[in-house]
Order: C-alpha cells, then sequence, then structure tokens
C-alpha cells in the first residue's frame, strides 16, 4: 500500500453505551435496549469535516470507517434493513455525509464491514471466533446471509466515490473467493484485506508490533489508542505516547502500513485524550519528512555497539536507521557498514545535522585492552530531548 498512514474509526450504536464496540455481547444487553438505544443514536456535533481535518493535519492519507460492526447496525442510508441509521432520531446518511467531507478534502476512504451480524436472522455461523450473539439461531443460512452482505457491499461500493480499502472483519472461516471478485467487479481498484472468504490483498495484525525486521507481505497494522475498546469507552486506558510512537516506527520501517483508531463520543466529536493522542503520531510521523514512503529494506550488514534495536531502510541512496525504541545513549557506534563511508548525518527528529567521528573507543577495548577501532560514530544525538520518541538517523554515503 502507497498510503502509509490512516484513521481508524469506530462509531456506532455502541458509542451510546460508552464501554466497548462489543457491548451486545460482552455486557448482554437485552436486544430490546440495544434496539432502543440505535434508535435514540443523534450526534448532533457530527461534522465529519472535522474529522478528516484532524487526519490530514496528521498527515494521514486515508480514514477506514465502520460502516457495519457486529451489532449489525447500519450507518449509511441501505435499503437492504431497517436496522439503519435512517431510522434513529438522527436520521442522516454519515457515511454519505463522510465520503463527502471526504472527497472535498482529497482523503481516501475505506469501508469496515463486520462478517458476524448479531441482528441479521440468516447470520448465525458458528465457525466465527465472533458469534457471540445471535438473534434466532434457528434461522442460519449461510447462503442467504452471504446475499445479503453481496447486496450491502453493492451499496457501499457504488454510492459512496471510490472506496480504498475494504476491510473484513473477523474471518468468517469459509473459503469463498467469488466473495473478494464480487467486489472486484465493483471496484477493481479496492484492495481487500485478508479477513473476508480468502486472503485478500493484505494482512492485518492488531494491537501487535511484530518480530522481525520487514513484512513479506502487503501488511496494514491496526492499533487502537484505547487499550481496552476500539470503540468509545468512558473509562478507557490509554496507550502512552511512547509506545504508540514505537509501534508506529517499527511497523513503517517494516515497509508496512499504520491504521490508528480512535472511538469518536456518542456526539460525533473525539474526546482530548484521543486527538492528543493522533495529534502527538501525526507531528512525528510528518518530522519524518516522508522518508517512511517507499522505504526499501536496507540489507548493507552494519554491526553496531550496544544493544539498541533498530531497522535500516533506504530511499534515494541515504540510509534512515529507526531506533524504534529510543537510543541508551547520545552516540551510535558503527564497527561495520559494509565497507561505506559517511558523508553526512542527520537527527530526522529535529533535522538537525549530526556529528560524525571516527576516534576509537577506549569504553570498548579489544581482549588486550586497547581501544577498540569503529567504522565511525554518530555522536551529539539529543537523545533527553527525544526519549519519548522513537529516533530516526538518515546517513547520507560518499
Ligand atoms: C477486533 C475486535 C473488533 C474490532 C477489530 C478492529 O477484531 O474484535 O471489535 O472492530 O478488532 O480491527
Amino acid at each position: 500500500m502507497s498510503n502509509k498512514f490512516g484513521m481508524f474509526i469506530h462509531w456506532g450504536v455502541y458509542s451510546i453505551d460508552a464501554r466497548h464496540e462489543q457491548a451486545l455481547a460482552k455486557y448482554s444487553i437485552p436486544f430490546e435496549e440495544y434496539d432502543k438505544m440505535a434508535m435514540e443514536f443523534n450526534p448532533t456535533e457530527y461534522d465529519p469535516e472535522e474529522w478528516v481535518l484532524l487526519a490530514k493535519k496528521c498527515g494521514m492519507k486515508y480514514i477506514t470507517f465502520t460502516a457495519k460492526h457486529h451489532d449489525g447496525f447500519c450507518m449509511w442510508d441501505t435499503k437492504t434493513t431497517d436496522y439503519n441509521i435512517m431510522n434513529t432520531r438522527y436520521a442522516k446518511d454519515v457515511l454519505k455525509m463522510l465520503s463527502d467531507a471526504c472527497h472535498k478534502h482529497g482523503m481516501l476512504l475505506s469501508i469496515y464491514y463486520s462478517n458476524p451480524d448479531w441482528h441479521h436472522e440468516n447470520a448465525y455461523n458458528p465457525l466465527s471466533s465472533h458469534q457471540y450473539r445471535a438473534r434466532n439461531k434457528d434461522a442460519a443460512d449461510m447462503d442467504k446471509y452471504k446475499q445479503y452482505i453481496k447486496a450491502q457491499i453493492k451499496e457501499l461500493l457504488t454510492n459512496y466515490g471510490e472506496i480504498y480499502t475494504l476491510f473484513w472483519d473477523i474471518p468468517p472461516k469459509i473459503y469463498d473467493p467469488s466473495m473478494n471478485e464480487y467486489v472486484r467487479e465493483l471496484m477493481p481498484s479496492i484492495l481487500i484485506n485478508n479477513r473476508g472468504f480468502d486472503e485478500g490483498d493484505f494482512s492485518t495484525p492488531e494491537r501487535e508490533v511484530p518480530q522481525g525486521k520487514r513484512f513479506e507481505r502487503m501488511t496494514e497494522a491496526c492499533q487502537s489508542l484505547g487499550e481496552q475498546s476500539w470503540g468509545f469507552r468512558e473509562d478507557e486506558d490509554y496507550y502512552s505516547k511512547r509506545y504508540l510512537l514505537s509501534s508506529i516506527d517499527k511497523i513503517m520501517a517494516m515497509g508496512g502500513s499504520y491504521l490508528i483508531n480512535g472511538g469518536p463520543m456518542p456526539n460525533g466529536k473525539f474526546n482530548k485524550d484521543t486527538t492528543d493522542r493522533f495529534l502527538a503520531l501525526g507531528d512525528w510521523y510528518l518530522r519524518m519528512g516522508g522518508v517512511l514512503l517507499d522505504a526499501e529494506a536496507d540489507d548493507t550488514g552494519y554491526t553496531l555497539a550496544g544493544k539498541n534495536e533498530y531497522i535500516a531502510t533506504k530511499k534515494n541512496g541515504k540510509t534512515y536507521f529507526h531506533f524504534y525504541n529510543g537510543l541508551i545513549s547520545s552516540a551510535v557506534h558503527f564497527f561495520e557498514c559494509g565497507g561505506k563511508i559517511p558523508k553526512s548525518a542527520r537527527l530526522m527528529n529535529s533535522g538537525e545535522p549530526l556529528r560524525l567521528c571516527y576516534d576509537p573507543l577506549p569504553g570498548l577495548s579489544n581482549p588486550d585492552g586497547t581501544a577498540k577501532e569503529v567504522a565511525f560514530s554518530i555522536k551529539d544525538i539529543a537523545v533527553d530531548t527525544y526519549c519519548d520518541e522513537p529516533v530516526v538517523i538518515e546517513v547520507e554515503w560518499k
């Protein structure tokens, strides 16, 4: 995916309950009570342009929106079921409003669509890991339910302009490539994730900073700002900015895209904890000056002193050392760098040039006690100024 940074938005009836996007199942809310809550949905302060402008300010290129979550409630004007936004107090197509705002500001729009559906009477699928609830298990009929999915996907992919990616959620564990074929007929340019009826185009590690240095397949890692929920939760435990920043750097340095999620409140606004974290990620991302876009792995056999963890990428002949967990001191010492000679170094966090130095290192001595030779060192790195974020160093070679 050439777009590296996106905003994930979980918003629906569950936002009113303010505990978890799967509250219907997790707190055994009676269906009648949930349906009543659905009809009360009235986000009077919803202004999707605000979301889009926030995403833009953070350097994000796309927004992935929960059109339908596991509760089966549809956030668009659908003809396929009455269980939709047009039958709430709000009675406006929130997806249409969002797609208009995206188009106006050049933001791409992606659709999240849940395979589990706790409302549709034919949708009961015992193979699914999230089939916690069903209104009527006896009516289970996957063929019928797939027709319903197709009818909904058709609306979503024809009435809202270009859709960038399709984020199926919860693999149904039913292999049926005709589903994605249908999606591609409707929208040939679309990228499809691996949580649908086949492996799709890209993988979706979730709330995970994967091991390794490089993704083997097109990957979009998703992460929520809140530890407990994807949807708005009043008593949320937010991830530290430190943790989030190190995850975005590692995932992007591995070649992945990063989809960061916030759950708007029932009134349609993000709370301050959420906005602050989006902005912190955006601020760091923009300071990286685009070096995470189209960066290839730099497989030169580097050997660095010390225990700093890093990933090396390259772009336009320069190498970028991503110290995603920060640095342990104000210098980085290279024992080996494939015979290359550095010309200059720069701290991406600040844009400032860094000092190169070629002295042997007395602190790292050889077995006979003599000072250890290094190929070169990069020194005077403002580690204490940037102790809350990953440190990225650019090296230009001679
Ligand atoms: C998990 C959760 C689901 C959420 C999704 C986002 O699958 O179960 O509720 O929407 O993550 O990727």
